[in-house]
């Protein structure tokens, strides 16, 4: 397990320049589509959640998932800024603990971008997810390459098929090592 990501790094990660090398629709726009139920796990302040909320519609909804409450807070109040939140629902989780068993088969898109390697137990991370997918569900997992090696990316990849998922494809995502997943 790495460190986790410093509240404060929350705002350089929302920076809207941030776009110039990971835009959203690049990187999500094959996968986030108008009425979908979406999980952004490890959401920070929501570079990616405020995005997949204009995405999904007034049809759709964005459970964001995060450690850190003050990641959280900020995240909504960007949201409450930008006319989003009746689309956006926050939860503080624990280290081990995601609460989402409520929403167990209920999520068609599941991302989890530059987190995986920061939780101390990523399969049981990863199984919780697997779970809240639906059976034609989907999960990107991008991993930042300057902190995360190859033989640390393909480690966490062969726990995704124990927590029960297949490899659907590799993306290209900037400056990352990503891979897309479906449910068994
Ligand atoms: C590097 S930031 C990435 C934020 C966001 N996904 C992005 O790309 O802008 C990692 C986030 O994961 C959260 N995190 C760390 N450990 C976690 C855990 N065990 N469960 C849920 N979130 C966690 C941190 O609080 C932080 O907000």
């Amino acid at each position: 397990m790495g460190h986790v990501c410093p509240w404060w790094l929350g705002y350089v990660l929302a920076s809207p320049l941030r776009r110039i090398f990971q835009p959203q629709e690049r990187i999500l726009g094959d996968y986030v589509k108008a009425g979908m139920t979406v999980l952004d796990v490890g959401s920070g302040m929501g570079y990616f959640s405020l995005w997949m909320a204009r995405t999904v519609t007034e049809s759709g909804r964005v459970v964001c998932v995060d450690l850190q409450e003050k990641m959280l807070r900020s995240l909504k109040r960007r949201a409450v800024k930008a006319g989003l939140e009746a689309r956006i629902e926050v939860r503080v989780c624990g280290k081990d603990n995601l609460g989402i068993n409520d929403l167990a088969g209920q999520i068609d898109f599941a991302l989890l971008f530059a987190v995986a390697h920061e939780v101390p137990d990523p399969l049981g991370m990863l199984s919780q997810v697997q779970k809240a997918l639906n059976a034609d569900g989907a999960c990107l997992l991008a991993e930042p390459r300057g902190h995360v090696t190859e033989a640390e990316f393909e480690d966490t990849v062969r726990l995704t098929g124990e927590a029960g998922f297949y490899i659907i494809d590799r993306p290209a995502v900037p400056r990352s090592r990503a891979a897309l997943f479906g449910k068994h």
